[in-house]
């Protein structure tokens, strides 16, 4: 469900709401707004502290009830000790935000008067704020409704020293968070109601955001002999589609330079997969509608930069087909023949995201011939026997690609660990009919699914983000409490941001 906490920045001597959170530093000192509210009733603040030995830790909180002689009935002292980085900023927005909103009220106010707290600070919190109030169900009954986004909170006043310089660091945070909710709706949302043909019709709804959005359809994608990709869709009663979605930020300019040359994303998207005739376990099948994760990403991703009219020239394409069993499907056996003209056995239907990806790869590259290319894709169970779900799984063919990921999963806590990629493992898709099978054996399977991938990637920086453990059914965070996570929106937009918009 798209965003509504209103956000608003004011002056720190405005009027504060009835709800107000303050910031404590190490050893829980106040800033000079808090300060003087505590001097002003009579040390409730300081007591308050001392009774609860609270020492300013990072969101650890402290409730004051009805402090005589305040505009606010209830105080939220919020723990901000230490150096703070960026990430840790952002999460204590969303811890704040969970502290206020665990009583039902309509407004509150945040005070950000630390020493030397910087209008990006004030723009953190909100920002985190902001991203915690996202919640998506489909409950029938309003109290649930008001329970679980937020308990009703719609307004959030962020009172600090620069509000002018905070409110315009926050526009392009707000954008990205609008993409991270796009992202999460998408993943969130039921199979029945977002197959191929609805997701393309979101991505092409966007096209009011100055994105420019092409729907690829079937006979198109017959035309371009995306044989490995049809092959999955072809059990489902509904038809495939690639969309593609342009942002020229630096303008469609003719010049053939390395800088108007486009940053390319591309997505998993199997709206469901059942495994198709490899049929999947009935339990927890009900996941597979998260299938879709890595388009979710880069639909969102896509939204983002051109919410915050980023510096670039982006392209995102996005492979959707639903994986599904019948008399049409697919079998273990087939051999398929891939838009880059490789055959393909089939030997696990299963194993279905990598067909997508090979033609919507190898079409990238092909028609954009971008700067580099990053898929994500939710695409092996075998990625969270490795990492769990605390590190999307890394592999590349270049490693300043590497490392630029790296440092924009530290700066924003989306963790990426870099995975191995050699010969060895690529000889283990090797077919005795075909020019390679799509399973390698029980072994390294994130790695054979990516030594797969590689095949289709020619001349370009490429990584592949495996993001089966981190996209879907994710951890409860300080800035994220839903099922679908929209992980990877942040760390993408930041790649962009370090990198790729400066020159
Ligand atoms: N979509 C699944 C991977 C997945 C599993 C994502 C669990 C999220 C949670 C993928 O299409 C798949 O089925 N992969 C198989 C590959 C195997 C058949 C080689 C797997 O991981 O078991
Ligand atoms: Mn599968
Ligand atoms: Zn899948």
């Amino acid at each position: 469900m798209p965003l509504s906490l209103d956000v608003q920045f004011t002056a720190l001597d405005a009027a504060v709401q009835a709800t107000t959170a303050l910031l404590a530093g190490t050893d829980a000192k106040l800033g000079a707004t808090a300060g003087a509210m505590d001097q002003r009733s009579g040390g409730t603040l300081t007591n308050a502290i001392k009774a609860a030995e609270f020492k300013g830790k990072l969101k650890a909180t402290i409730e004051v009830l009805a402090p005589p002689k305040l505009d606010a009935s209830r105080l939220i002292i919020a723990g901000a000790a230490g150096e703070l980085e960026e990430n840790d900023q952002v999460s204590l927005g969303g811890a704040i935000y969970a502290a206020i909103t665990a009583r039902k009220i309509k407004a509150a106010s945040i005070v950000v008067d630390m020493a030397g707290a910087s209008a990006e600070f004030a723009a953190d919190i909100a920002y985190g704020a902001l991203l915690r109030s996202y919640t998506w169900h489909r409950k029938s009954k309003k109290s649930d409704d008001d329970k679980s986004s937020g308990n009703g909170l719609q307004k959030l006043v962020i009172h600090c020293a620069k509000p002018t310089a905070a409110e315009a660091a926050f526009e392009s945070r707000r954008g990205i968070a609008e993409g991270v909710a796009l992202a999460r709706d998408l993943v969130n949302e039921p199979p029945n109601e977002l197959g191929p043909l609805q997701f393309a019709d979101r991505i092409a709804q966007m096209s009011g955001s100055g994105l420019e959005i092409e729907i690829l359809d079937e006979v198109r994608l017959r035309e371009l002999k995306m044989g490995a990709l049809l092959g999955v869709a072809q059990g489902s009663a509904r038809p495939a589609r690639v969309a593609i979605m342009t942002w020229n930020g630096l303008g469609a300019s003719g010049s053939k330079s390395k800088r108007t040359k486009p940053v390319c994303f591309i997505g998993k998207g199997v709206t469901f997969d059942t495994g198709g005739i490899s049929l999947k376990p009935g339990a927890g099948m009900e996941d597979m509608k998260g299938d879709m994760g890595g388009a979710a990403c880069v639909t969102g991703l896509m939204l983002a930069l051109a919410k915050r009219k980023a510096n670039v020239n982006a392209v995102g394409l996005v492979g959707l087909v639903e994986n599904m069993p019948s008399g049409t499907a697919q079998r273990p056996g087939d051999i398929v023949t891939s838009m880059s003209g490789q055959t393909i056995e089939i030997i696990n239907t299963d194993a279905e995201g990598r067909l997508v990806l090979a033609d919507v790869l190898w079409y990238a590259e092909d028609r954009f011939k971008p700067r580099f290319m990053i898929d994500l894709a939710t695409l092996t169970g075998a990625i969270m026997v490795a990492l769990g779900k605390e590190n999307a799984g890394l592999f590349s063919n270049n490693d300043k690609l590497v490392s630029e990921l790296r440092a924009a999963g530290h700066a924003t806590g989306e963790l990426v660990w870099h995975m191995p990629l050699s010969k060895a493992y690529d000889k283990l898709i090797d077919s005795r009919f075909a020019d390679m099978k799509n399973t390698g054996g029980r072994h390294g399977g994130a790695i054979t699914a990516a030594q797969f991938l590689q095949r289709f990637v020619r001349d370009v920086p490429w990584a592949h983000l495996d993001v089966a453990g981190t996209a879907m059914d994710s951890a409860k965070t300080d800035i994220n409490t839903s099922w679908g996570s929209g992980w990877g929106v942040r760390l993408l937009d930041r790649l962009v941001a370090e990198h790729y918009e400066k020159g």
